[in-house]
């Protein structure tokens, strides 16, 4: 018997999604359309603007980043730390101080913290992708400004078409207020699943409030079970 779709609009949403991954890798294999048909040639996807970069194209691109007045108190720009293909996208907020000398996405007190409930899941850090909304540390870990996000966050939107994750869980408010546009509050937020650029996300504590609130962390742990549940439906993709 023919299987109802419970959402057909999603369903149909995901089609074309993964329609258009392949699509994407056929042409970088060489694929030029069918005869006479109306695909581009090859370099002139590679010429233009909005041409998904790897995530070497894009960390060159951003070089010493000063598109905005962090630059000065940086030690080290925080890229992103991951398989370049998860299936798994993390985002927080921005680098702390341990992850600001390091160069590295939450490897601080915060980042036990995400540790932990990865390892409790049965993931590696290796095989999801951690970023952040900013790159670079806000002095004293002070709330990220406007102008900030808006300078950064085009880049946090290359590394999400080049990684193409199925899933990404916000975390916490100041990273899901920035992605999703609203400001709702976290605790309203999380748990609920939302789409940014048509990937599926589903926003959560941040890991520095479980640790300050560990009778919380049941409530992340729901939400990842949530997560853990449509990749494991979807593992096809
Ligand atoms: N908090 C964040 O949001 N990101 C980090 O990388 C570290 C702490």
């Amino acid at each position: 018997m023919q299987k109802i779709p419970e959402d057909p609009v999603e369903e149909l949403r995901e089609l074309v999604d993964n329609l258009s991954d392949w699509l994407r890798y056929q042409r970088r294999l060489g694929w030029r359309g069918l005869p006479g048909k109306v695909a581009p040639p090859i370099q002139d996807i590679e010429k233009s603007a909005d041409r998904i970069l790897s995530l070497e194209e894009i960390r060159a691109e951003m070089g010493d980043c000063r598109r905005c007045k962090l630059y000065g108190g940086r030690t080290r720009l925080v890229f992103g730390d991951g398989a370049a293909n998860a299936r798994l996208m993390f985002v927080g907020e921005a680098p702390g101080a341990d992850e600001d000398k390091q160069g590295v996405p939450f490897v601080g007190a915060a980042g036990q913290v995400l540790n932990n409930l990865l390892s409790k899941l049965g993931l590696r850090r290796e095989e999801v992708y951690i970023a952040n909304i900013l790159k670079s540390r806000p002095p004293g870990n002070r709330d990220p400004e406007a102008d900030e996000i808006a300078a950064c966050l085009p880049f946090l939107d290359k590394q999400i078409k080049a990684i193409r994750p199925r899933v990404i869980v916000i975390l916490g408010r100041i990273a899901a207020h920035a992605l999703l546009g609203t400001k709702e509050p976290i605790t309203q937020l999380r748990g609920h699943w939302q789409k940014y650029h048509g990937i599926r996300v589903m926003p959560t504590f941040h890991p520095a409030y479980l640790k300050r609130f560990p009778l919380e962390r049941h409530k992340t742990w729901a939400d990842m079970q949530q997560v853990m549940e449509y990749l494991a439906d979807h593992e096809e993709t």
